[in-house]
C-alpha cells in the first residue's frame, strides 16, 4: 500500500490487514515490546485545520516506531502564501519519507500523491476521514468480536466522517444506516455505491434508522470550516442526537462511538456520552494503534 487517500481505494483484505497490524502493535505497546520498524524515517505532518488526536497519534506513533515527525502548519509553510501543492509535493519528497496531510479539499491530497514520490496519508479532508474510521472499525471488532453483519447507524450531518464510515462499514460487511436531515446527505457517489451492496439505508427518520443497531455513531453538526453555519445548523440538526430514546430502539448491548471532539447536548447527550465513555475513549486511544499500522503499511 503506497498511500492512504480514501478508504474506497482499499480492498477488504487490505483494511483487515491494517486492523490486524493495529491489534498486534497495541498488544506490543501494552506489553512493553518495542517495534522500531521505521527507524530513521521522517514523517511530515501538514495541518491546515486544528487537531488533537490526529496530530498526537501520528507524532507519538512515529516516535514509537523509531522514526520522527515534523509538524508543519500550513499557515507557516509557503503553501499558505500560494506556493502550489505540486511544487510542495516535489520539494518535500526530497526531504521526507512520508506526509500526513489534513486540509479542506480532497483534490489537494490527491495532487500531493500525484506529484510527490513518497507515501501520502489523508488525515482528514472535507470529503473523508479514513484514519479515524480504521480506528473505529478496530474498536468495533474489539468490543463485538466480529464486524460482518453488524449494524452501524450514523446520526447527524452527512459529512467526512459519514462518507468514510459508509465505505469502511460496507467494505467489511456491515449494514450501515444514516439518519440525516434532507439536504445534508453524505456524498452522492458513495451513497450510490453503498446502495448497490443492499446493506445501506438513509432517511431523515432517526428512530427508524437506529432500530436494532449494534453501533451508534455521531459527529459534530458543524465541521471545521463550517463555523459560520453553526447557529443555523443547531436548528436543522436539533433532533439528530444520540440520546436515551435512540438507545431504546437499538440493541440492548449497542455501543456508542464518537470521533471527537464532542458537543454535549448537541449531537449527543452528556448522559449517554458518560455512560459510553469507555468505548469512546478506547476508540480515541485506538487512533494511535491504527495510525501506526497505516504508517507501517505505507512507509515500511
Ligand atoms: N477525531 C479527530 O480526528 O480528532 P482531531 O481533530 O483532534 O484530530
Ligand atoms: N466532521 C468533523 C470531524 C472532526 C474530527 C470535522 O471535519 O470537523
Amino acid at each position: 500500500m503506497k498511500n492512504l487517500l480514501k478508504l474506497m481505494d482499499l480492498s477488504e483484505k487490505e483494511i483487515v490487514e491494517i486492523l490486524n497490524t493495529a491489534d498486534q502493535l497495541k498488544f506490543e505497546k501494552k506489553n512493553g515490546i518495542p517495534h522500531r520498524l521505521l527507524e530513521g524515517k521522517v514523517l511530515g505532518l501538514i495541518f491546515a485545520k486544528s487537531s488533537t488526536r490526529t496530530r498526537v497519534s501520528f507524532e507519538v506513533g512515529m516516535f514509537d516506531l523509531g522514526g520522527t515527525s515534523l509538524f508543519l502548519s500550513s499557515r507557516d509553510l509557503q503553501i499558505g502564501r500560494g506556493e502550489i501543492v505540486q511544487d510542495t509535493a516535489r520539494v518535500l519528497s526530497r526531504y521526507l519519507d512520508g506526509i500526513m496531510i489534513r486540509t479542506f479539499d480532497q483534490r489537494e491530497v490527491e495532487a500531493l500523491a500525484e506529484f510527490g514520490t513518497i507515501p501520502i496519508i489523508n488525515g482528514l479532508t472535507d470529503y473523508c476521514h479514513p484514519c479515524q474510521v480504521l480506528a473505529d472499525l478496530m474498536t468495533i471488532r474489539e468490543y463485538k468480536g466480529n464486524i460482518k453483519g453488524r449494524k452501524l447507524c450514523y446520526i447527524g450531518d452527512g459529512n467526512n466522517m459519514t462518507n468514510s464510515l459508509i465505505v469502511g462499514g460496507i467494505k467489511l460487511g456491515m449494514e450501515v444506516s444514516v439518519a440525516c436531515p434532507a439536504g445534508y446527505e453524505p456524498d452522492a457517489d458513495i451513497m450510490k455505491w453503498a446502495y448497490e451492496s443492499g446493506r445501506f439505508s438513509c432517511s431523515p427518520d432517526v428512530l427508524e434508522m437506529a432500530k436494532n443497531s449494534d453501533v451508534l455513531y455521531t459527529d459534530v453538526w458543524a465541521s471545521m470550516g463550517q463555523e459560520g453555519e453553526a447557529e443555523e445548523r443547531k436548528k436543522v440538526f436539533k433532533s439528530y442526537q444520540i440520546n436515551d430514546k435512540v438507545l431504546s430502539v437499538s440493541k440492548p448491548d449497542a455501543m456508542v462511538l464518537h470521533c471527537l471532539p464532542a458537543h454535549r447536548e448537541e449531537e449527543i447527550t452528556a448522559k449517554v456520552f458518560e455512560e459510553h465513555s469507555r468505548e469512546i475513549f478506547d476508540e480515541a486511544e485506538n487512533r494511535l494503534h491504527a495510525q501506526k499500522a497505516v504508517l507501517v503499511k505505507c512507509l515500511l
